[in-house]
């Protein structure tokens, strides 16, 4: 089908869904700074949806997965992506997808999270192929029911506890996704060694040998936007996605590096980042923050100890309130 997926250029800089990370405060000040050609929500479980909203019946403005759905216009295109095992979940997930006006549903089939596994979703869908293109399916059926064609795509790993992208990529090809991403590690592997980069070619051949337009994307350890478009050009990927990278740098995309920003920008964007939080995401905790915060107050004189300053706030204010002495103390010009 005939999707923002074949209409962008190639190749593709697309922003990993990490959650708690890639929320739609962090989204928004991403899209205004340096905008990636696809974005993903953060993972969403198909069977809490499904729940919370038929069976305890929870008003959409209540409920909290719903809320870690929400998104702006600037966002787009913006694919809602899911983890659950079960083909009914997924289809009723594909419903909201469509009410909500996502661009596209992401299937996560590579999330070595325990508690996720055992439901048999994330991971542990390598393990149960035939049940990993039943979901892709049932998600295309569940938007088509829902009065809208949506192009779906899958979210993957090389292999459970070794590589078996010879017998896995096909498979998933056989259901005809619109994309699928690779996080070149198996899940044994977590995080814990390097990507696994040399396999992406086969990958893209593998795609080639089925004569589909399915796209296919690389994911693991880029580190910033020159790093992509080389991994891209080398392996003949139709898309690279980032994640960490974006830590302290939502202008990533722009091409720029962290060594290219100053900490006065940082510190301006991390203030606006506290705004979007408290505006978008209540009632998410402001613990959630720490993450920026960290990576944010970095690299230069006093970072630490205005990172602990930081650390201890709770509001927006309070926080540019602290932000605004330690530029007082060390005459820092910050653009705001
Ligand atoms: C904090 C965090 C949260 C993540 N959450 C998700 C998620 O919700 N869905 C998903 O498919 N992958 C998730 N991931 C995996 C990333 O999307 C990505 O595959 C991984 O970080 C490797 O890419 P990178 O080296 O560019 O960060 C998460 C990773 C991190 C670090």
């Amino acid at each position: 089908m005939e999707s923002f997926w074949n209409q962008s250029t190639r190749p593709r800089m697309v922003l990993a869904p990490m959650a708690d990370v890639t929320d739609a405060a962090y989204r928004r000040l991403i899209a205004q700074v340096g905008k990636p050609d696809v974005m993903w929500t953060e993972f969403v479980s198909a069977d809490g949806l499904y729940h919370t909203r038929e069976i305890q019946r929870l008003p959409d403005a209540e409920n909290p997965l719903m809320r870690d759905l929400a998104y702006t216009d600037g966002e787009r295109p913006i694919v809602a992506q899911f983890f659950g095992s079960k083909p009914e979940m997924i289809a009723y997930a594909a419903g909201p997808a469509v009410t909500l006006g996502f661009d596209g549903v992401d299937i996560n089939m590579g999330c070595p999270d325990r508690s996720i596994e055992k439901q048999g979703a994330g991971a542990a869908l390598i393990k149960d192929p035939v049940r990993a293109a039943e979901l892709i399916a049932a998600a295309k059926d569940g938007a088509l029911r829902a009065g809208r064609p949506l192009p779906v795509s899958v979210k993957t790993r090389i292999g459970y506890n070794k590589e078996i992208l010879d017998e896995w990529i096909p498979v998933l090809l056989a259901a005809r996704p619109a994309a699928i991403t690779v996080h070149l590690r198996t899940r044994k592997e977590m995080s814990l060694v390097p990507a696994h980069w040399e396999l992406m070619r086969r990958v893209v051949a593998l795609r080639d040998a089925a004569g589909q337009d399915t796209l296919v994307l690389g994911n693991g350890d880029v580190r910033d936007l020159e790093d992509a478009k080389r991994k891209a050009v080398e392996t003949g990927a139709d898309g690279i996605m980032l994640g960490r990278a974006i830590f302290g740098n939502p202008w990533l995309f722009t091409g720029r590096t962290h060594d290219d920003t100053s900490p006065a920008e940082r510190l301006a964007a991390l203030i606006t980042l506290a705004r979007y939080f408290e505006e978008l995401t209540p009632p998410k905790h402001f613990q959630i923050l720490k993450k920026h915060i960290k990576a944010f107050v970095s690299d230069f004189n006093g970072a630490a100890e205005l990172r602990a300053a930081l650390m201890a706030t709770t509001r927006a204010t309070e926080l540019a309130a602290r932000v605004v002495e330690y530029e007082a103390r060390t005459h820092t010009a910050t653009r705001r």
